[in-house]
């Protein structure tokens, strides 16, 4: 037997631009325009965006190649769409002197991302988030992907942006659940990463869901940084980024556990209680950190306790399921106090006994 070892050359370090303010959506496409005038432009956006009059705003009247997702939301995250989206840069000739432009949530982000992850072997995309799920999280990362018929995000790549900016001002159309529920993954940024940020949202929660663009603003600027951290130090979910995982372990097996009838951020909140009641267990707690967490989350209109149609033991077993379990147990992240991730051993997701999870479960 003969070996050849063949050294594959770091990826070159690369860094990228976070753009956020209010009401700058309409003078977007020039400022891409300019920053990326050797690269042909295709837009990805999904119908609900066209029919809120954004894909207009953003592109004033000049036709540009664009790719509407029809239905909207995570239906079309499958695999189907990318091909479609892939045949349609073929007919229209592009090749790697492309840019992909993602106009929408979290799932024309992914589902753009992971398109553009894959088109000829990969071509760079910028981010435009329009929904508080996308602002404050899906958008940064790099994590792109789309579900198989059996699970969500099946398939998938990292594949980093080349550039985000975020409007803030678009936010003013998306529906109020979806809203409010997106407003959860800046909590639990709040909680794993930054107390002064959790008083700012405590403070600023009734303009906050008046959705008054400084605030919005304010708060896009402690999501990113925060966010942009954990990921700057832990790219492809080594370690570190784990964290960004605070209440998805049960939130996950929430989600699934309704039919998906409660949104993302909704189970999140849930994930989150329960998270507060395994510290609680486990000695992590401190007095009225847990009711601040509740108030909160009753003020955005996020539920904090478990539906009662959920059995706690089909709750069990999904938890089992989990990507991250190993020997059929995920590691759960808990905090130690608002801002402060709770590391043992330098991991940031740590054993919890299953009786302790689902006594917790017992409980709510
Ligand atoms: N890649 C990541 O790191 C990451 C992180 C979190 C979530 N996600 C993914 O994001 C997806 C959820 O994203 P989402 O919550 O943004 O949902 P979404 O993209 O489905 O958007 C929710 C709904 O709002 C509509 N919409 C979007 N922006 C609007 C606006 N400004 N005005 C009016 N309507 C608007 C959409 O058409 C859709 O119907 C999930 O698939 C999830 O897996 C990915
Ligand atoms: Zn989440």
């Amino acid at each position: 037997m003969h070996e050849l070892e063949v050294k594959i050359p770091s990826v070159e370090a690369r860094s990228y631009r976070i753009s956020i303010g209010n009401e700058i959506l309409g003078s977007l496409w020039d400022r891409i325009e300019a920053d990326y005038s050797r690269l042909s432009k295709f837009v990805v956006t999904d119908e609900n965006l066209v029919s809120a009059g954004h894909l207009e705003a953003f592109l004033g009247r000049g036709s540009v190649l664009t790719f509407v997702i029809s239905p909207a939301g995570e239906t079309s995250k499958n695999i189907d769409t990318v091909t479609s989206i892939i045949e349609a840069m073929e007919k229209a000739y592009l090749g790697r002197d492309t840019l992909v432009v993602a106009l929408g949530g979290g799932t024309v982000g992914d589902i753009a991302g992971f398109a553009a992850s894959v088109f000829k072997r990969g071509v760079p995309i910028v981010h435009v988030p329009t929904t508080t799920v996308a602002q404050a999280d899906s958008s940064i990362g790099g994590k792109t992907g789309v579900d198989s018929s059996i699970s969500k995000n099946a398939f998938g790549a990292f594949w980093h942006p080349a550039a985000v900016y975020i409007d803030v001002a678009v936010l003013t159309t998306l529906d109020d659940r979806q809203f409010r529920a997106g407003l959860v993954e800046s909590v639990k940024h709040a909680l794993i990463a930054d107390n002064e940020y959790f008083d700012f949202l405590q403070s600023n929660i009734e303009a906050v869901l008046e959705r008054k663009a400084d605030v919005l603003e304010k708060m896009a600027d402690y999501n990113c940084k925060i966010k942009a951290g954990v990921v700057e130090a832990d790219p492809t979910e080594k370690n570190q980024r784990r964290m960004l995982n605070y209440g998805h372990t049960v939130g996950h097996a929430v989600e699934a556990a309704s039919g998906f009838e409660l949104l993302h951020g909704e189970s999140v909140a849930i994930g989150i209680i329960a998270a507060g009641l395994i510290e609680s267990e486990m000695g992590l707690s401190e007095p009225g950190r847990l009711d601040r967490i509740r108030k909160i989350f009753e003020k955005i209109g996020v539920p904090i306790t478990l539906p009662a149609n959920l059995a706690e033991d089909n709750l069990v077993d999904l938890i089992k399921r989990d990507k991250k379990a190993v020997n059929k147990w995920p590691r759960f992240v808990l905090i130690s106090r608002i801002g402060k991730v709770y590391c043992r051993d330098g991991q940031w997701a740590v054993e919890v006994e299953q009786d302790v999870v689902e006594n917790v479960l017992g409980k709510f």
